[in-house]
């Protein structure tokens, strides 16, 4: 259970987060939507405690996070940036297996190298688990850091755009795998661009706009207005099947353009 209290952050003196209140019940599968700037980043890393609100406390089972010893967070949370940036040079194998850093006394046990390989396979890079990091495509290189936050096995997982670089077949492998985690009790809180995904996959929503929760529940938040009214433009939401299909509306002018 996250508990998140009157949350504020600033980046020198501009306010980004404005007193941010929500709980979020173990095994939810949280979407944070929102426009460019929103603040979702700035969120998930006040969670991560990367950044350390000036205001406001976030609790993590009732305890405080920002009391936790860095190992302790790090066996309950991790974290998949929206862009890893400066990777050193390391194998596949290797990177996921840093997953496990939080959980290793001295030397990596089997148990560790038995889950390493466990995600390796999950995640579909069996096939380059030796090559370089540095040596792979961005859908690859963002697939591993995935794995490596699955190896840290936590009980919150915090991923930044996990299916940005993903073609459409990893991207409901990535989705797929990480709802399936919620049923073993593990509350999953992505930032999200494509709401239709988030539609499918989380069951709850929170939408940011200017630093402040402009609206959050499940499905039903979604309509024309609060879309309209969060990212100032057009849509039609479709249902079919009991799914919902978010469409944005294209203006006359582009419509012929585009023939
Ligand atoms: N390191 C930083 N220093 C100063 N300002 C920052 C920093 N990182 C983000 N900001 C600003 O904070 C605001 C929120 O950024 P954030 O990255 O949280 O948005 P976001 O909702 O994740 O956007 P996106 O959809 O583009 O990823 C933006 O106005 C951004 O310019
Ligand atoms: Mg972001």
């Amino acid at each position: 259970m996250i508990e998140i209290k009157s949350l504020k952050f600033s980046y020198n003196g501009f306010p980004v987060l404005k007193n941010i209140n929500e709980n979020i019940d173990k095994g939810e599968f949280v979407g944070v939507v929102g426009p460019n700037g929103s603040g979702k980043s700035t969120l998930l890393r006040c969670l991560d405690r990367i950044l350390k609100p000036q205001h406001g406390k976030i609790f993590l089972n009732g305890k405080n996070i920002q009391k936790l010893s860095r190992n302790a967070l790090a066996r309950q949370i991790a974290y998949v940036p929206q862009k890893e940036s400066n990777t050193f040079p390391a194998t596949v194998f290797d990177t996921v297996l840093m997953g496990r850093k939080p959980h290793i006394n001295w030397m990596p046990m089997k148990k560790d190298l038995d889950i390493t390989s466990k995600v390796i396979e999950m995640l579909d890079l069996t096939d380059i688990a030796f090559k370089d990091i540095n040596q792979l495509s961005g859908g690859q290189r963002q697939r591993v850091f995935i794995a490596r936050a699955l190896a840290q096995q936590p009980e919150v997982l915090l991923l930044d755009e996990p299916t940005a670089n993903l073609d459409l077949r990893h991207q409901m492998e990535v989705m797929n795998i990480l709802k399936s985690l919620t049923n073993k009790d593990i509350t999953i809180i992505i930032a999200i661009h494509d709401l239709n995904m988030a539609l499918q996959y989380c069951n709850k929503l929170i939408m940011l706009k200017d630093g402040e929760i402009f609206a959050k529940g499940g499905k039903d938040i979604i309509t024309t207005d609060t879309i309209e009214k969060l990212y100032d433009i057009k849509v039609n939401i479709i249902k079919e099947n009991g799914r919902i299909f978010i469409i944005p509306e294209l203006e006359e002018s582009e419509i012929k353009y585009t023939n």
